[in-house]
């Protein structure tokens, strides 16, 4: 039995495993940077809400293109106290009522739906288009059309719609803006898995991902395109009562601590975290578009082999305008077909090349949701993706041998399954 050596991958070393991703190696390319903001936290002690999370804000609104970002605990928090913040917009309620319906894919990190729930609402799931994994706008229009036939004899109603820019893909933003100002519902695009990706839908003006619905939510998760050293996220908004109400709902629910207004919580982006996002900040164009030149030499070694479908640029509707260069690949996701995906992922592992499945479980299969959610149509493309859908290796700092060293290996299965 082959022994994969831990330590991080040198090629030219025997059977060094390669990791999905490399973090130690990352902060060594970065230290210095890092190093020195960490240094800045210790010299001041201001741990709370320091000077850090504020120019944090302002550089990524600025980045994105918004009026307001709002430093959060995480990613899910973001999720929660967006809609939060639209209840009491929308309703002038604490929290959305379960009549109140969020729809969204149910191809995605459970804390999307999650959020949903938290937030008092129920979750209807819509399909995704089998080319993008991303969820389908034509879905999403059938669902309503269909509802709104219904809307007389059940007094539910859907309130918005949470896109979730999978795997650094952006979603079909022209079409789901399109769909949203018809019905009259929010979007609340959920980045975590996209940073600094861009939506193109018009070619004059490219949007960064956060910036085309009423809020984005972002997740500073460790292994995100924007990571840090522990739990973070954000809200991007240029709406601003959205923005006020995250501001308080994130610290207890009141603008004054000892005298509030809401049911908050403690969701404060850490200072420490704040300091290191900043400084990691400064690279992650650079790392996204390293990912992007992985992904270019996957696409070309691995085009030809039968049974894998590549991640593609192309949306099914070919009538929209899109480019390439949109997809910010947090992964770079393979389809393996004819139930071979479990087989290859043990032969890669065997190998030493690490893989990983996003996501083995459909969220509507999940005991979190049973009674709890809503469901258009069956599902059917997010049910078989599940069983085909492999992440590969995606270290921005990864040579070309190592890149070279999963295609191998990946070619070496197919030979010897075929
Ligand atoms: C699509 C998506 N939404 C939300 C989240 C939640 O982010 P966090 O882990 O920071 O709470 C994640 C994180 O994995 C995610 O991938």
């Amino acid at each position: 039995m082959i022994i994969c050596d831990d330590l991080r991958p040198q090629i030219g070393g025997k059977m060094k495993q390669i990791p999905m991703l490399d973090l130690k190696r990352e902060y060594e390319y970065m230290k210095a940077d890092i190093d020195a903001a960490i240094r800045k936290c210790l010299d001041h002690q201001k741990w709370i809400l320091g000077p850090e999370v504020k120019e944090l804000e302002d550089k990524i609104a600025e980045y994105i293109g918004v009026k307001h970002c709002i430093g959060v605990s995480s990613g899910t928090e973001a999720l929660v106290l967006s809609l939060r913040a639209l209840a009491l917009k929308l309703k002038g309620k604490e929290y959305f009522d379960k009549s109140d319906k969020v729809i969204t894919t149910p191809f995605t990190f459970t804390a999307t739906g999650d959020a949903i729930l938290r937030a008092g609402a129920t979750p209807v799931f819509v399909d995704i288009d089998p080319v993008t994994y991303n969820i389908d706008p034509i879905e999403i229009r059938k669902y309503l059309t269909r509802n709104s036939k219904l809307k007389t004899q059940n007094s539910t109603h859907v309130v918005g719609i949470i896109p979730v820019h999978l795997y650094g893909q952006p979603c079909n933003m022209n079409e789901i803006m399109k769909i949203a100002n018809e019905y009259n519902l929010f979007v609340i695009e959920d980045v975590a898995q996209a940073f600094g990706g861009t939506w193109n839908g018009s070619k004059d003006s490219p949007q960064k991902l956060g910036s085309v619905g009423m809020a984005g939510t972002f997740s500073f998760f460790p292994s995100k395109n924007l990571g840090g050293f522990g739990d973070g996220g954000m809200i991007s908004t240029n709406d601003d009562q959205i923005a006020e109400v995250a501001r308080m709902l994130l610290k207890h629910g009141g603008k004054d601590k000892y005298n509030v207004d809401h049911i908050g919580y403690n969701a404060r982006l850490d200072t420490l975290q704040a300091a290191i996002l900043l400084a990691k900040f400064k690279y992650v164009d650079e790392f996204n578009e390293r990912r992007q030149k992985i992904a270019e030499v996957y696409n070309q070694e691995l085009s030809g082999i039968k049974d894998i479908i590549l991640p593609t640029p192309q949306l099914s509707n070919p009538s929209t305008p899109y480019f390439t260069d949109d997809h910010v690949f947090h992964q770079y996701t393979i389809r393996v077909n004819n139930g071979k995906r479990d087989e290859l992922m043990r032969y890669l592992k065997d190998k030493c090349v690490s893989t990983m499945v996003y996501y083995p479980v459909p969220l509507h299969k999940m005991k979190v949701f049973e009674g709890r959610y809503r469901m258009n149509g069956d599902l059917k493309e997010s049910e078989s993706v599940v069983h085909d859908v492999l992440s590969l290796p995606v270290e921005p700092l990864m040579g070309k041998e190592m890149i070279m060293k999963v295609v191998e290996t990946i070619k070496e299965y197919f030979k010897i399954s075929n």
